[in-house]
C-alpha cells in the first residue's frame, strides 16, 4: 500500500555538492539552502563536519549554517563522523545530525578510515552526546544494494547495522544505494527482511541514479510502506569514496512521481526546479532531473 504522505529529505547541499572539485562560495550554498526551504522542503542536509582534508568542499559547514535563514518548520542537519564532528555541529546549531555507517568493511575503510565495528563505537559517542544534547540522531547505511570494492552485500548485514543505529538512538535509518546499482528486486530483497523487523516509519530510502534505477527503486520502496525519500536537487552528486557513482536521484523527479501518484508532500516542484537551475548554471554542470529539463524547455 502506498502511503498518503511522503516527506522528502533534501541531501543536494551536502551529498550533491561533497564531489563537486571547485570550491563553491558559501553564499551559494546558502543561497541553495534558502531557496529549497522557501520552496517547502522542511529536511535539509545542510553540510559536513567531517576532516576538511578529505573532503574540502565540505570545509565551510560552520560558515554554511551561520549564514542560513532558519525558516520555522524546516530542520537543517549535518553529517557528524566522530565526536569532533559533532562539537562542530553543535556549535553550528544543527538541528539534527547524522551518523554513516557502511554495509561493507572495504567501504567503511575509505569512507571512514576505520572498520565497521570502530566505526559504530565512535557513532555510539555522538548518540550519547546529542542525547544530552537533544539532537536527533539520522543513521545512514552506505552500500546496502551494493559496494564498488568488494561487490554484492547482505541484506542480513544491513538489518544487524540498522539494529545497532537504533539501539544507539538513531531515530530513522536511511539505506543508502551509494554507487546506485540496485534493481527494484535487490530493493524489494533488502526492504523484506528490514521491515520484518522495523516499522516504515523508522525508514528512508537513499539511491543514486547511476544506472537509471533510483526512481524505480523508490518507487518500490513507497508500495512498501516507505514515505521518507531522500533526494538532490537537480541530481547533483557523487560520492568522493565511490567511484563512478554518478549524483542522488533528483528531488525534481520524486516530486513529479509523488504527484502522480497523489502522495502528499507539501513542496513547490516549480520552486524547486528553479533553485536547481539556479545552481547548475553556477557550477556550468548540466541538470540531471529529467523533470528539470522538461519543464525548463517548454
Ligand atoms: P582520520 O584521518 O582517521 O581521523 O579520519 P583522525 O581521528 O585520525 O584525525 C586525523 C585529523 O583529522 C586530525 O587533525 C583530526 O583533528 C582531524 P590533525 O591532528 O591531523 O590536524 N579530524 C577532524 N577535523 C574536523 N572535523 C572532524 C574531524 N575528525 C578528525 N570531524 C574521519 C576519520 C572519519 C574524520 C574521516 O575519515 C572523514 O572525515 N570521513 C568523512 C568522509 C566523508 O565525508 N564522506 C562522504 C560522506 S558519506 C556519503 O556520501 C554516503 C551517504 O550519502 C549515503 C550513501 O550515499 O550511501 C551518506
Ligand atoms: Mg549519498
Amino acid at each position: 500500500v502506498l502511503p498518503g504522505k511522503a516527506t522528502l529529505v533534501e541531501v543536494g547541499p551536502r551529498d550533491g555538492l561533497q564531489n563537486e572539485t571547485g570550491l563553491i562560495a558559501s553564499a551559494d550554498k546558502i543561497e541553495l539552502i534558502n531557496a529549497l526551504a522557501r520552496a517547502g522542503l522542511t529536511r535539509i542536509e545542510a553540510g559536513a563536519f567531517v576532516n576538511p582534508k578529505w573532503v574540502p568542499q565540505m570545509a565551510d559547514s560552520e560558515a554554511v549554517l551561520a549564514g542560513i535563514e532558519r525558516r520555522a518548520g524546516v530542520s537543517y542537519s549535518a553529517l557528524t563522523p566522530n565526536l569532533k564532528g559533532f562539537e562542530r555541529a553543535l556549535a553550528a546549531k544543527a538541528d539534527e545530525v547524522a551518523i554513516f555507517a557502511a554495509a561493507s568493511e572495504a567501504f567503511s575503510q575509505k569512507n571512514l578510515n576505520c572498520s565497521i565495528d570502530k566505526s559504530l563505537a565512535r557513532f555510539a559517542e555522538v548518540t550519547q552526546a546529542a542525547a544530552q544534547a537533544k539532537i536527533p540522531v539520522r543513521g545512514y547505511i552506505s552500500c546496502v544494494l551494493g559496494c564498488p570494492y568488494s561487490g554484492a552485500v547482505d541484506p542480513a548485514l544491513c538489518v544487524d547495522i540498522a539494529e545497532a543505529l537504533f539501539d544507539m538512538g538513531c531515530f530513522e535509518v536511511s539505506l543508502g544505494d551509494t554507487i546506485g546499482v540496485g534493481t527494484a528486486a535487490s530493493t524489494q530483497a533488502l526492504l523484506t527482511p528490514m521491515l520484518q523487523k522495523f516499522n516504515p516509519k523508522q525508514l528512508a530510502v537513499h539511491m543514486h541514479d547511476t544506472y537509471g534505477q533510483a526512481l524505480a527503486n523508490v518507487y518500490q520502496s513507497l508500495q512498501m510502506g516507505i514515505s521518507v525519500i531522500d533526494a538532490s536537487v537537480a541530481g547533483l552528486g557523487g560520492c568522493p569514496y565511490a567511484k563512478g557513482a554518478s549524483g542522488n536521484l533528483a528531488t525534481e523527479d520524486v516530486l513529479y512521481l509523488l504527484n502522480g501518484l497523489g502522495i502528499e508532500h507539501g513542496i513547490d516542484l516549480n520552486q524547486v526546479v528553479v533553485a536547481g537551475d539556479v545552481m547548475c548554471r553556477k557550477l556550468g554542470i548540466a541538470n540531471h532531473s529529467r523533470v528539470a529539463q522538461a519543464l525548463l524547455s517548454q
